[in-house]
């Protein structure tokens, strides 16, 4: 017999199981995930029923309502150009798109050690100094934060800070704080520290952990509080414990560096408010982080770059154009089956194009292993390594080093064609600039109308050409 409607079974909380890689909700355990194929990931997680929105909707609470959600043409939404805050810190706010956003919940994750705290606590004190702003630790000690504060020299008189974990006692806290001094800003550090009363499971837990943050968005949305959310980064390379939180948040900022390098990389991976793959650049000294705004020159190995094997390349990653320097190392193979290792490349497109130089270029490494490193520990993710790889590996294979003072960019096609790249001229003025003599290019890439100062165009249709060039 079916049930009238309105008289269903009072809602219950429920347990379901999440994945911390997929985020996919399962009703009972198993083994591996049925969303992703991932293995170990689930965890128990509880379900508060949706009772009030069910209830309100059934006493017919939206209809009457001013603010009931109905449907609108989007050309009459009024809507304003998101006010955006600086940080205080220049390619901070490169990477956030040009600041941050009012009610934006920004996660900065990255491995343990790596400078989160530092990062955040420098941004939060310059902007304590406009706006009222709250640094909550969960790691350390009050004490702590204000050692670290004072040894950085930061100003400190608009800045509050809590040390606590539970999220209701936080948001508390922040209620009965005068109008006034609530905060436009908060700082959660970290993600991995906070508990919710809501549930049993274990701070640190995946359901702990992703309730917590969703907590925090909901109140940052309410309010149009701006929050950042800290999270460690697990050795598989997500934020430890749930992936969700990526899906929850408006931007996620990876920071990454060298252990055993000073400079820092932070860079956008989503970002609602502005472009993914913008690249902050920092370098970690006794003051703390300071801005490295002309990074080129840093990821380029120093010294000499004529090394055989070596190739000076001008990405563009975000908004502005990068020089790098890929290395490759080609040795013959006691394998049968050679080694292929790119590291901060496609390691799928190395294959493919150590293919192509074969079938194009007639030059043979199918008995030889072949590594390729992208100096400074930077990853380039644009087809406009194509061509610098392929010099360096037949650099590396010949033992001779490529012409001085000589930068290449481009794609190589499958055919064995160089095809052109976005934003060529900037490349090639970047280079200009820091000295360089030669271009190897893709011809569509090559300036029309003169020449750049000091700078010899080879513009290259095959890549026989570019060979030939060497
Ligand atoms: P921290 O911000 O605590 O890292 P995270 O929050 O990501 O775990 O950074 C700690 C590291 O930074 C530690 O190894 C010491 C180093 N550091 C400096 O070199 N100089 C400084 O001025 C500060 C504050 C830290
Ligand atoms: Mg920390």
């Amino acid at each position: 017999m079916s049930r009238p409607s309105g008289a269903a079974k009072p809602a219950r909380a429920r347990t379901a199981y999440v994945c911390a890689e997929c985020g996919a909700e399962h009703g009972k355990w198993q083994g591996q995930c049925a969303g992703c194929g991932a293995w170990n990931t689930l965890s128990e997680f509880v379900v508060e029923p949706a009772a009030k929105t069910a209830q309100a909707a059934r006493r017919g609470g939206w209809a009457g309502r001013a603010d009931a959600p109905r449907v609108t043409a989007l050309k009459d939404v009024r809507h304003t150009e998101q006010a955006r805050v600086s940080t205080g810190i220049g390619e901070l706010d490169r990477v956030l798109g040009g600041g941050l956003v009012e009610g934006a919940v920004v996660l900065v994750g990255g491995d343990p050690g790596i400078g989160k705290s530092t990062l955040l606590l420098q941004a939060v004190a310059r902007m304590a100094t406009t706006l009222p702003a709250l640094y909550v630790t969960g790691e350390e000690s009050l004490a702590q934060v204000a050692g670290r504060a004072a040894r950085l020299d930061l100003p400190l008189d608009g800045l509050q800070a809590l040390a606590e974990t539970g999220v209701e006692t936080i948001l508390a806290h922040v209620a009965g704080m005068a109008a006034g001094a609530r905060p436009r800003l908060i700082v959660a550090d970290s993600v991995q520290t906070l508990w919710t009363e809501s549930l049993t499971a274990a701070p640190g837990s995946v359901s702990q952990v992703r309730e917590s943050a969703a907590r925090l968005v909901r109140y940052a949305k309410e309010t149009g509080t701006a929050v950042f959310l800290v999270g460690h980064v697990t050795k598989e390379g997500g934020i430890a414990g749930p992936r969700v939180l990526e899906h929850m948040v408006d931007a996620v900022l990876y920071f990454e560096g060298e252990s055993g390098s000073r400079f820092r990389v932070l860079r956008a991976f989503k970002n609602r408010f502005g472009a993914v793959n913008e690249l902050g650049v920092f370098a970690m000294g006794d003051k703390g982080l300071k801005e490295v705004p002309n990074p080129s020159a840093i990821f380029l190995s120093g010294g000499s770059t004529r090394q055989p094997g070596s190739c000076v390349m001008v990405t563009r990653e975000g908004t502005r154009p990068l020089l790098v320097e890929v290395q490759a190392l080609v040795d013959s193979s006691p394998l049968s089956n050679p080694r292929r290792v790119a590291v901060g490349l496609e390691q799928n497109r190395l294959a493919m194009l150590l293919a192509v130089l074969h079938r194009h270029g007639g030059v043979v490494v199918g008995d030889q292993d072949v590594f390729v490193n992208v100096v400074g520990g930077i990853r380039v993710q644009e087809t406009a390594a194509d061509l610098p790889v392929l010099l360096a590996v037949l650099s590396s294979l010949r033992d001779a080093p490529l012409p001085e003072k000589t930068i290449a960019f481009g794609e190589v096609g499958l055919s064995g064609e160089i095809r052109p790249v976005p934003n060529g001229e900037e490349r090639l003025r970047e280079a200009a600039t820091h000295g360089f003599k030669r271009a190897i290019v893709p011809r569509a890439n090559a300036p029309k109308a003169g020449a750049l100062k000091g700078l010899e165009v080879i513009a290259v249709e095959r890549l026989a050409d570019a060979l030939a060039a060497v």
